[in-house]
């Protein structure tokens, strides 16, 4: 067994020359030796290196980078062609790390001074505890904005952060749990994660090669299950040079944000789960006006037009919906089918209770009242059932 954790401090640089040798000279000589000296409550016996991905910059930041490889050999250079995007030098970065410089911690860093170096051994004590993604945030106690942002630019971090945050992840817990998801300070554990990931950077794996793709790892990350925790990010003003950032980089962003969501394992399943009801709902209208017409017995009617709907949901959401579990063979198909019927026995029954409670109790309309029970407890009460009874996942 390897005696100490690597942690390979990856820096994506495009025209950084003047920030560049100031940052590696920094954290070589007064954040490493704090961290291998166990400064500040870390435990750990920690083997600090630094990847710097350089975009073949026209300033030369390169040869600044070699320069202090040459004087450190915990240093590294990684040259790209020509400047491809921060996702895609990070891509590149992640792998080097992993199959050159046996990284067991990936650490995501900016090249100009904006992330303060002091922040790295608090991230790291956090991976000490156990946590397999740390991400710096501006948003928590602690945690900042540059001090000379003017409203304006504040303005626009704040909305565009809260934006992703919400169309990321509303209403779930990780709404509430990520506060800066467009940071660009983080940590992450490469066994069981950045291990796992496709870190393909060519072709369409990357929804953006640009600042988007934060958002796409953060995503990636939180969805495989990583324990995930916040520490204060104090966010400074850049030292020399200029924000790759450009106009369009928002509306990347927001698209990237967007395409998340909506492709996303879940979304997908939910939407289709609506669909199905919808088509059901239409089932059962359309059939109760053809049998009432044709019979006149009245509950008959409701009986088939009631059934013929819940086969119609039934058999979508086995083929389409839940096609991942989908239920096959007769004898099971059978069992399953009548399992649904009791599990839409009380939808019903919820349907009826409430509903009657509710015009007597509280003087509400039908009409109204119907959509309310439906949205909120039918609908969660059939997709709790669904997911959790009917086509639970098959076990690997
Ligand atoms: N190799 C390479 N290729 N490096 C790049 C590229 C590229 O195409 N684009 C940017 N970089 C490098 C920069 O040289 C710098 O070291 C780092 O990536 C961050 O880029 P900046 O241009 O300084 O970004 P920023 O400061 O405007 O944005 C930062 O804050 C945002 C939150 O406000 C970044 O941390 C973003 O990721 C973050 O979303
Ligand atoms: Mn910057």
């Amino acid at each position: 067994m390897k005696q100490q954790n690597v942690a390979v401090i990856v820096i994506p640089t495009y025209n950084e020359a003047d920030n560049i040798g100031r940052m590696i000279e920094y954290l070589n000589s007064k954040t490493f030796p704090n961290i291998i000296a166990k400064k500040g409550d870390l435990t750990e016996a920690w083997n600090m290196k630094i990847l710097v991905v350089d975009g073949n910059s026209p300033d030369g930041t390169g040869k600044v980078v070699e320069k202090e490889a040459k004087k450190y050999n915990n240093t590294f250079l990684l040259t790209e062609t020509s400047k491809d995007g921060i996702g895609a030098a990070y891509l590149k970065g992640f792998k080097y790390a992993i199959d050159k410089l046996d990284a067991d911690f990936v650490f995501e860093f900016d090249g100009d001074f904006q992330h303060p170096p002091e922040t790295i051994p608090l991230m790291l004590k956090a991976m000490e505890e156990g946590y397999d993604y740390v991400i710096g945030s501006r948003k928590v106690k602690g945690g900042s904005n540059p001090k000379g942002w003017g409203f304006k630019r504040v303005f626009f971090s704040e909305f565009g952060g809260f934006v992703a945050r919400f169309i990321l992840f509303f209403p779930f817990k990780n709404f509430f749990k990520v506060t800066d998801p467009t940071t660009g300070l983080k940590v992450t554990r490469v066994k069981g994660f950045i291990d796992k990931m496709d870190l393909d950077w060519t072709g369409d794996r990357l929804l953006t090669k640009s600042f988007g793709y934060k958002l796409q790892l953060l995503f990636e990350t939180l969805k495989m299950g990583a324990k995930f925790k916040e520490v204060p990010l104090q966010f400074h003003v850049r030292n020399a040079g200029e924000s790759k950032i450009e106009a369009k980089t928002a509306k990347d962003i927001f698209r990237v944000a967007i395409l998340l969501r909506w492709f996303d394992d879940f979304t997908q399943k939910f939407l289709k789960f609506g669909t199905v009801g919808f088509v059901g709902y239409l089932v059962n209208a359309i059939f109760l006006n053809v049998f009432s017409k044709s019979w006149s017995i009245e509950w008959l009617a409701w009986l088939l037009s009631t059934e013929l709907a819940i086969v119609s949901n039934f058999t979508l959401n086995n083929i389409w919906t839940f096609k991942k579990q989908s239920i096959s063979g007769p004898v099971a198909l059978i069992g399953k089918f009548f399992q649904f019927n009791l599990s839409s026995a009380g939808a019903l029954l919820i349907q009826t209770v409430v509903g009657s409670l509710g015009v007597k109790y509280l003087g509400v309309s039908r009409q109204l009242l119907l959509p309310f029970i439906i949205v909120f407890l039918v609908l969660p009460y059939n997709w709790f059932m669904y997911n959790t009874f009917i086509w639970k996942n098959k076990k690997k």
